[in-house]
């Protein structure tokens, strides 16, 4: 088990292994395809945040810094159906944008599919703007499935701080 007591106030800290019951509960609520064990184990060495409100997870982050190119990419996030609207989202992303900051990450990527409109004007509302789209063809019509890459341009900490 990996030990890691960072705490990032609001109730953010990042996860340990103990936290995975609830994070794939929570997954398995929010996705088709929800992740398997493995992969949330993986992810302990990427920025992983959970938000917990009276001793239960609520909503967790998952992204990951290419050091090289100043690039950071989400590759999960979600929130319990039970706590969702209540600005969750908002108090995880945040987080995470100031964490990525401080990092000195310039850009942030992300895919979200056309269906999860919740997700597109979230990331809409945090400035993220479509920088491609994706269609994967079917065979049957009208079952296409659409996603949006979306990027986000960071500012550097000193010039403006996430609000
Ligand atoms: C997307 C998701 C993480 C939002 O979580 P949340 O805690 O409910 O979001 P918040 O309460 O912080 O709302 C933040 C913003 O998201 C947007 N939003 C949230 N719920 C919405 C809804 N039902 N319809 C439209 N926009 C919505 C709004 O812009 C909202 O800001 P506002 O309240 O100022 O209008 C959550 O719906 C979820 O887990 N969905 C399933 C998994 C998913 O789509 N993950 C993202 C994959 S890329």
């Amino acid at each position: 088990m990996r030990v890691n007591t960072l705490d990032h106030g609001n109730g953010i800290r990042s996860a340990t292994e103990e936290d995975f019951d609830r994070v794939l509960d929570i997954d398995s609520h929010s996705f088709s395809a929800p992740w398997i064990y493995n992969f949330f184990q993986s992810a302990l060495k990427d920025i992983f945040l959970v938000l917990e409100k009276e001793k239960e997870i609520v909503g967790y982050l998952i992204a990951c810094v290419c050091h090289d190119i100043e690039k950071a990419v989400i590759i999960r996030f979600a929130v319990h159906p039970d706590h969702r609207g209540k600005g969750i989202a908002k108090e995880l992303l945040r987080r995470c944008l100031h964490i990525l900051m401080e990092r000195k990450v310039r850009i942030v990527e992300l895919d979200v599919e056309l269906v999860q409109r919740a997700a597109i004007r979230l990331y809409e509302s945090f400035g993220f703007k479509i920088a491609n789209i994706i269609v994967f063809p079917s065979n049957t019509p009208g079952d296409e499935e659409t996603f949006y890459i979306m990027r986000l341009e960071l500012p550097k900490l000193e010039d403006k701080a996430v609000s």
